[in-house]
């Protein structure tokens, strides 16, 4: 079913408004589009879980910093509506720049300490970005329920971190990463990578497995498994590393032995494309 587009915030309320006031449970599915199978992976699961699902597309501009890919970052609202019909979408929210932050918006979210590692530490003014557009979404969008990717886990944090400060009135649901065949995680930022970057790409989830592997046979001292993680890196001929860290999933501080609540993740820029990932090593 082809979705109805909407760019008006109070058509989008009302709309919200009436499903809610039919009883429907409504979900929510926010993204910049491009979207892929990753993307698409928590659409699904939106339209399994809820009555009305709605996507929102909206490149944001707050959460890229200076020097960053927002000019470049792939935009295409036809190719993304065309991905979005195979599945049971009700609606597209897809706003300007200047509805979502009109001209003298200066108010924004100061994130939770969570933002302040990993992500947060290289990229300033990242998650305020995400959170300040996140809440004003859900204030648009008052959804019950909110899908996002275990792929950026540091904003799930974030974001649940932000609902819980808040009491906001949503719940949120996690949905696990979706790779290619070798391993790399999708992104919308795959599409920069040349043939061969494409191929050391996939030594980024490499070395995380691996530490997930030597974890699971015993291996519990994270400074051994860091290191045998960046032996593989080299391997694959990656060399701008940003961060490959052993942090309690919860609070995102670094650990010294790994246990059931960890997770390995890590961000490496191949040629100026940054890619980031992670692996629960409960799994
Ligand atoms: P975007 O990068 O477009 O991602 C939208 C959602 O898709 C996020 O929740 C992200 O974690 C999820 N996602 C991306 N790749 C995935 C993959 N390979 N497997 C599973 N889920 C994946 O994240 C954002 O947009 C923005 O920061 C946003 C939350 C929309 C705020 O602007």
């Amino acid at each position: 079913m082809r979705p109805a587009i909407l760019s008006d915030p109070e058509q989008m309320l009302a709309l919200v408004e009436k499903q809610k006031r039919e009883g429907k449970r409504v979900g929510l599915v926010p993204t910049m589009g491009a979207l892929h199978d990753g993307h698409l992976s928590l659409v699904h699961r939106c339209t399994e879980e809820t009555d009305f699902t709605i996507v929102t597309i909206f490149v944001n501009p707050t959460q890229f910093g200076p020097g960053e890919d927002l000019d470049k970052y792939p935009r295409d609202l036809q190719q993304d509506t065309d991905l979005l019909s195979q599945f049971d979408v009700h609606a597209v929210f897809a706003p300007d720049v200047d509805t979502m932050y009109p001209p003298g918006a200066s108010t924004s979210v100061m994130p939770a300490d969570v933002a302040k590692p990993l992500e947060g530490a290289l990229r300033p003014g990242h998650f305020e970005g995400v959170a300040t557009i996140v809440l004003k979404l859900f204030q648009l969008i008052p959804a019950d329920v909110a899908y996002f990717g275990q792929k950026d886990y540091q904003q799930t944090r974030v974001i649940q971190q932000m609902i819980e400060d808040f009491h906001l009135p949503i719940d949120m649901v996690v949905c696990p990463i979706v790779r290619d065949e070798d391993g790399l995680a999708l992104s919308s930022r795959n599409s920069y990578l040349s043939t061969v970057q494409r191929q050391q790409a996939a030594g980024l989830s490499r070395a995380l497995f691996h530490i997930r592997d030597l974890a699971g046979s015993g291996n519990l001292e994270a400074a051994s498994l860091l290191k045998a993680a960046s032996q593989i890196l080299a391997d694959a001929s990656i060399d701008q590393i940003d961060y490959v860290a052993l942090v309690d999933k919860r609070s995102l501080e670094p650990v010294q032995r790994v246990d059931e609540n960890t997770i390995a993740i890590g961000a490496v820029r191949i040629g100026a494309t940054r890619l980031i990932d992670n692996v629960l090593l409960a799994q």
